[in-house]
């Protein structure tokens, strides 16, 4: 399919998010779409796919004007997409999610071993492994990923749009899904592809649209360099490497010891495991997604309850507290999953930057909100972390993914903490704001914070951390200094220990 747009405009109000948009798509080719946070992207791809219409201009397929009233048109003219935000419903099994909207029914009843077929066929095609039985809410999010990528295949899809598809992807996840990308436009799929990690677009892409404020600003090529791209989408230069004085840890801020977390099928998720953080340090958690990270930091917080083992924040046992005491008493948290765990979607901007402390002073007064000091602290934090929102009052859903995420970030370094767990920090933020949320991370760390950074990159870990630890099965399987090469802590995220007699040689 040759896909083309002319001129496409999206207005919300007065605000233009797209502005009269050109962009080509070759048959057979991958086209990929940087732009910062709030550039337009997802908007412009929710135009392709029929789920808002256009203010103004054109889309052509093979040079014939379409139109689209709804996804359903979009699917039946060859176009798939997986959305940036997932759009499974988690009760459901993935069978039932990916026939969802395009049921088979036979003699009055789904067809379910129907649907449980068409997700092993599309699944062994492509080379993505998936239990169709299992409920979409028990996935780790990769793999919740990788159903909706079988669900936008599902169709006689021509076109594929994937919104950020790696976002949320490990490393060899990432590689599998390029290597499936490359089958797809050999077979003569068009592929769009949104992403801000640099390396991956580099290596998929055939042609770059660099879109900035609603425009375009540039059409670059893939053999441009990270920094060139880079400095095209903000219009300014970035640092991509971390500046990082030597640590200098204090006593030990948050200790975990011997923790265990029991699965729904009494398998432990966390067995037995020991770490420490010190104030004034970053600890890096290394390993590969579905090891009991999401346990780990969880169970930090307070959400959920472990089987066994403790958990203290300076000297201090918080394992029975809730979590509302654990961050009073200076706990500051960053979600994996921000829209499960980080805001509320109702709420305003300014709403959810005060979310862990609108109770107390100087944000309240005998119980009464000073909305005039809720005002002036979300002002700060939308100017600080440039946050582009139309103003405090707006709902925090309107917000580009990355501009959500910067909300979370904000709010959690609004105030000093002893401690902080941050999950996937920089997750869907465009490369200027990896850069300052980067530069923060070791800010906090310099003014004393002890600092937990779970993070599925291991580029990430390697840049921030001042010790690393390995978790792998629910234990930490090894700590090492941030200068170990990678090949060392692959090894550990596989699960082989260094003194292990198996893989000794
Ligand atoms: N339904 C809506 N109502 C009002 N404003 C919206 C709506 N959807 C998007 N916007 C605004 O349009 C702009 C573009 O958003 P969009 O989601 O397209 O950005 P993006 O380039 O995909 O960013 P990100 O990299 O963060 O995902 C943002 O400023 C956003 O706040
Ligand atoms: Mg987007």
């Amino acid at each position: 399919m040759r896909l083309e747009v002319r001129g496409l405009t999206k207005a919300f109000g007065d605000f233009l998010a797209d502005d009269d948009i050109d962009l080509i798509v070759e048959p057979g080719q991958v086209h990929a779409i940087l732009g910062e946070n709030g550039a337009g992207k997802s908007t412009l791809m929710n135009m392709l796919y029929g789920i808002l219409a256009p203010t103004s201009g054109q889309i052509l397929i093979d040079g014939n004007p379409v139109r689209f009233s709804s996804p359903s048109d979009a699917i039946a003219a060859g176009i798939g997409m997986v959305h940036q935000h997932f759009k499974l419903v988690g009760p459901f099994s993935v069978a039932d999610n990916v026939q969802l909207g395009r049921e088979h029914v036979t003699r009055g009843r789904l067809d379910r071993e129907g649907a449980r077929q068409a997700v092993l066929s599309v699944s062994q095609r492509y080379g993505l492994a998936l239990d169709p039985d299992a409920l979409c809410e028990d996935l780790p999010v990769g793999v919740q990923q990788r159903v909706e990528i079988v669900k936008a295949l599902s169709g006689e899809t021509d076109l594929l749009i994937l919104d950020e598809p790696t976002a949320v992807l490990t490393p060899p996840e990432v590689a599998e899904l390029l290597e499936i990308i490359g089958n797809l436009t050999d077979a003569g799929m068009s592929v769009i592809f949104i992403s801000h990690k640099l390396k991956e677009v580099k290596a998929i892409a055939d042609s770059i649209t660099v879109l900035r404020r609603g425009k375009v600003v540039a059409e670059a090529s893939p053999s441009d360099t990270e920094a060139e791209l880079a400095a095209a989408m903000v219009g300014r230069s970035v640092v991509l490497t971390v500046e990082r004085p030597p640590a200098d840890p204090g006593a030990v801020a948050l200790e975990i010891k011997d923790l265990t977390v029991l699965g729904e099928r009494g398998t432990a998720m966390l067995d037995g495991l020991n770490l420490a953080v010190r104030s004034g340090e970053i600890v890096g958690l290394a390993g590969v997604e579905g090891n009991g990270q999401t346990e780990l930091a969880r169970a930090v917080l307070g959400t959920i309850t472990p089987d066994s083992g403790s958990i203290e924040m300076g000297g201090t046992p918080v394992t029975g507290w809730n979590p509302y005491r654990r961050i009073v008493a200076g706990l500051g948290y960053i979600p994996e999953d921000r829209g499960r765990d980080g805001l509320a979607g109702d709420f305003t901007v300014a709403e959810n930057l005060v979310l862990n402390q609108y109770r107390d002073a100087p944000l309240s007064n005998r119980g009464v909100v000073d909305a005039t000091a809720v005002r002036a602290l979300a002002d700060k934090a939308i100017a600080d972390f440039d946050i582009r929102t139309r103003g405090p009052g707006e709902l925090v859903s309107a917000l580009s993914g990355g501009n959500q995420q910067k909300v979370v970030i904000a709010r959690e370094f609004s105030r000093p903490r002893s401690v902080l767990v941050a999950a996937q920090p920089t997750r869907g933020v465009d490369v200027g704001a990896i850069e300052f949320i980067h530069r923060r991370l070791v800010a906090e760390r310099d003014s004393g914070t002890g600092v937990l950074l779970i993070s599925a990159e291991l580029d990430e870990i390697l840049a921030l951390s001042d010790r690393i630890a390995v978790i792998h099965n629910g234990q930490i399987v090894g700590e090492v200094a941030p200068d170990t090469p990678r090949e060392v802590i692959g090894q550990l995220m596989a699960g082989h220990r260094p003194a292990d007699p198996a893989t000794a040689s």
